[in-house]
């Protein structure tokens, strides 16, 4: 039987830079409302005609720099994310035409803020199937395109991304534990719009905008999360304190403050991106875990758990050696 394995990481945000201040002239709102309820101070705009296959393309770029990987044999492409730049065809298959690969499965999948999560388990499943060798995982999103300026409680939060891995097959897996979830009944609290005005039997608005109750989502994801930071070390044998780095989805600040809090795994064992890239939905866990490896965080060896949770509602969580 083969193992999967996850052997590198790349990532890409697009140049443009924006800090809070900028919301300042379009909405009711100030850098310190911003900053404390949320940890968010900056984060990337993507160009107007730069779209998610193009971070994509960028997280891959930046994978092969660092890792000196090859492509060529690359024989399955997964993108998560819930802004593709069009529903069809898949950016996995636009990307599989743009890095030259000369032939792999290709799929996007929708999981919003937990698909990198799945995006890996499902890498991990068709490896350990013995029917592919050599996986590209994406998170990539360009929320800025689907969000509402004139929101307030919306607009500030998002940010544009992309975070690439390598899954391939071993000798001995480091994709350790997993657990994967949904509760459909939140769907209501957390989705972007495209065609139908109703979402579990109540009316919404058909806009192409993503529409959050934050403060319910809040709530579904701290106590949600919390509840598994601990049973899923449980599952291997192990305790939060063989967990070297927790690296949640990051939403809010206050989220990741409230799940170490609430388990007493201490906050200076977490990677997060919120503060400087916002919320990247399915980029978040890639950014934050690149940027942890860049500061000489995370060694090889650490073990990681990361908890993507969003709309859907639906969350995923993963152990992983890093490699
Ligand atoms: O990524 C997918 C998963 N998403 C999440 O996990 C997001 C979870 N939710 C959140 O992160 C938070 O709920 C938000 C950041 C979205 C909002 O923070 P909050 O502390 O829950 O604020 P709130 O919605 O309860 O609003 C508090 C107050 C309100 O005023 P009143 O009613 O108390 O007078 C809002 O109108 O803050 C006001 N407010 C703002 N004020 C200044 C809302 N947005 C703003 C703003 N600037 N941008």
């Amino acid at each position: 039987m083969l193992h999967a394995k996850v052997t590198g990481i790349g990532t890409f945000v697009p140049e443009k830079k924006i800090d809070n201040h900028y919301f300042e002239s379009i909405i009711e709102t100030n850098d310190e409302w911003i900053q404390s309820r949320t940890g968010i101070k900056t984060r990337h705009f993507a160009a107007e005609n730069e779209y998610t296959s193009h971070l994509c393309l960028g997280a891959a770029k930046n994978l092969q720099e660092e890792t000196g990987c090859s492509f060529e044999d690359v024989d399955f492409i997964i993108v998560a994310t819930v802004t593709p730049d069009q529903v069809m065809p898949s950016i996995a298959s636009q990307i599989q035409n743009k890095l030259n690969i000369p032939s792999a499965g290709a799929i996007d999948i929708s999981a919003a803020c937990a698909g990198f999560a799945y995006a890996i388990i499902l890498a991990k499943g068709l490896i350990a199937a013995g029917t592919h060798r050599k996986i590209l995982v994406f998170g990539g999103e360009t929320l800025t395109k689907v969000t509402n300026y004139e929101d307030r409680t919306s607009c500030i939060l998002f940010g544009d991304g992309a975070g690439a891995v390598l899954v391939e097959a071993a000798e001995k897996t480091n994709i350790l534990a997993a657990v994967t979830g949904s509760q459909g009944d939140g769907g209501k609290d957390l989705y972007l719009s495209t065609r139908r005005n109703r979402v579990n039997g109540q009316d919404i608005v058909v806009d192409g905008f993503i529409h959050q109750n934050g403060r319910a989502v809040f709530k579904w994801a701290v106590n949600t999360i919390s509840q598994h930071m601990a049973t899923l070390p449980a599952t291997l044998g192990w305790t939060m304190d063989d967990i070297d780095w927790f690296v949640p989805h990051s939403a809010n600040l206050r989220i990741i403050d409230a799940l170490c809090n609430n388990s007493g795994f201490p906050m200076e064992k977490t990677l997060e991106s919120i503060t400087i890239y916002g919320n990247t939905s399915s980029a978040s866990i890639p950014l934050a875990l690149h940027r942890g490896i860049r500061e000489g965080k995370v060694k090889s060896g650490d073990k990681i758990m990361m908890f993507g949770f969003g709309g859907g509602l639906v969350y995923a969580g993963l152990i992983i050696e890093w490699p």
